[in-house]
């Protein structure tokens, strides 16, 4: 037993940096505030709002009362980056959550939250290539561009169209996605229906980061101040045409439609939007001072992010019908429903759908940067094979990791549904945020005297409260997610079991079979 919870102390981590050679530290406050904004602004926001606001077939919509659910989650994630703050600050090392919980928890935890965080990491880059994918249609369509619907979508959310359209819905993006079903090919009797440009971006990702990026602070920044603009930009046209009658109708079920239920199932779909504050977390060694800028920037792109989510979501649902909202691509829709000038308003969507692409492309670049490098620091520990920490000979970067992780990313975008994804996406990052959120109360208890340049208050009642709000969360997700997720944590024990607990680094060097 003690074997699964050995440690890896503070010193291990900082000998595997010297010997790998450290980073540059370069990065102050506002460094670190962009990268999490980078990370964070992208399809949950631009694509899974729909979702959250109408509601599926597993689950009922806030309705206009989604600025609740993103005030839920707001908080629950405030609990949360407090205790990622702790952390970053005391063990100022990238790998995020594996790291501290390697440090903290013991290698068994250590284990479990590295394989949780390619749900994070990869599988919520699926989420974020299919969101990119509805925008870039949109896009393409102001050029007189028109993919085939079956090339540009999954079988379930044609099939789901097809059953809007026969109940009534004539909308243009329901129709364009039902007429799939129609106009598929078949193969073996059964329709082919794929997601080409979520497929095609993923793959052209995964070779610019073979080949090597140089992911400059600069050009994050500039990206940043993009994705404001344009969600700035939406919510100025989008205050000139709110209809405050559209948020409390009394035909469509008034500003919550369906209570508490319907707020607290959308909070569990947006979490997806605040997914990647944590991100920074993965600069903490090109951090200046990490001790003060970590929390900082941790906590810092979290209120940015929430501020910017509550204006829009309350112009949102001010501009359109809540009950209309529903597709991929809610921003257009709403823009598409909205009352106004039709030249302004055709502008508009193309703005905001250009935006949209950019925004999703650098969250998918940086999730798709981050997975091969978690990927690196599990292979160089071992409980990975080390071919995971490969770098190529010429281009430096983690290739075989890079075009793993591309190859499960890019099929899957082609075939999945978004909202099962981000729902096995939150599932797994709320977890880890509850194994982290634990890990601070751990480390109070059995090393209390190690420095913390960043004390989270209030704890244990801070942590406590993080890990209840985030099994409260985790509970408004569909009874399929919860067992899909049981299988990937079965899956990743016995992976554990049969290679990584006989090839940890750390477990060879206690039985003294190496230095
Ligand atoms: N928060 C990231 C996004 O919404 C994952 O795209």
């Amino acid at each position: 037993m003690s074997r699964l919870f050995i440690r890896k102390s503070v010193q291990d981590c900082e000998r595997d940096i010297q010997m790998r050679g450290g980073l540059r530290r370069s990065l102050n406050r506002w460094h670190l505030t962009a990268l999490g904004v980078g990370a964070t602004i992208g399809a949950g926001i631009f694509a899974t709002t729909g979702t959250a606001i109408v509601g599926d077939e597993l689950r009922p919509g806030a309705g206009p009362a989604i600025v609740l659910s993103f005030l839920l989650t707001a908080l629950t994630c405030g609990f949360a980056a407090l205790c990622y703050a702790e952390f970053a600050a005391m063990v100022p090392i990238s790998g995020s959550a594996y790291t501290y919980a390697y440090a903290s928890l013991g290698e068994l935890v250590a284990w479990i939250i590295g394989w949780d965080l390619i749900i994070e990491y990869a599988v919520g880059n699926i989420g974020v290539a299919i969101g990119w994918s509805g925008y870039f249609r949109e896009l393409l369509s102001h050029f007189g561009i028109s993919l085939p619907a079956w090339l540009a979508t999954d079988y379930r959310s044609a099939h789901m169209a097809l059953e809007a359209v026969n109940n009534g819905a004539s909308d243009a993006s329901t129709t364009y996605l039902a007429s799939a079903i129609s106009t598929a090919p078949h193969l073996f009797g059964f329709p082919v229906i794929a997601n080409l440009p979520a497929f095609l971006i993923v793959a052209l990702i995964t070779t610019v980061l073979v080949i090597g990026i140089r992911e400059s602070a600069n050009s994050n920044n500039a990206m940043v101040l993009l994705k404001i603009a344009v969600i700035l930009f939406f919510c100025a046209v989008g205050l000139t045409l709110i209809r405050p009658g559209n948020w409390t109708n009394p035909e469509l079920g008034g500003f919550a439609p369906n209570g508490w239920a319907g707020i607290s199932a959308g909070a569990a779909i947006i979490f997806f939007s605040y997914i990647g504050f944590d991100a920074t977390s993965t600069a903490a060694e090109e951090a200046k001072d990490p001790a003060r800028d970590m929390p900082f920037g941790i906590i810092m792109s979290l209120v940015i992010c929430t501020v910017l989510y509550i204006v829009l979501s309350l112009v949102m649902t001010g501009i359109a019908p809540w009950n209309k909202l529903g597709t991929p691509e809610p921003m257009v829709t709403a823009l598409a429903l909205a009352d106004g000038s039709p030249r302004l308003l055709s502008l508009s969507r193309l703005i905001v759908s250009l935006g949209a692409v950019i925004a999703m492309t650098s969250v998918l670049l940086v999730f798709q940067l981050g997975q091969p490098r978690i990927f690196m620091s599990m292979a160089r520990d071992g409980l990975l094979p080390p071919f995971l920490a490969k770098v190529h000979p010429r281009f430096k970067t983690p290739y075989l990791g890079t075009i793993i992780t591309g190859t499960f990313v890019a099929t899957f975008a082609a075939f999945a549904n978004i909202a099962e994804v981000v729902d096995l996406t939150n599932i797994g990052t709320l977890f880890a945020f509850v194994l982290v959120s634990a890990g601070v109360i751990v480390l109070r208890k059995i090393e209390p005297d190690r420095p913390r340049p960043f004390r989270a208050p209030l704890v244990p009642l801070t942590p406590l409260i993080s890990i209840a709000a985030c099994l409260y969360l985790m509970l408004q997700l569909p009874t399929l997610t919860w067992i899909r997720f049981g299988i990937w944590l079965a899956l990743g024990l016995l992976i554990y079991m049969v290679y990584g607990i006989r090839h940890s680094r750390l477990g060879r060097r206690a039985a003294g079979r190496e230095n």
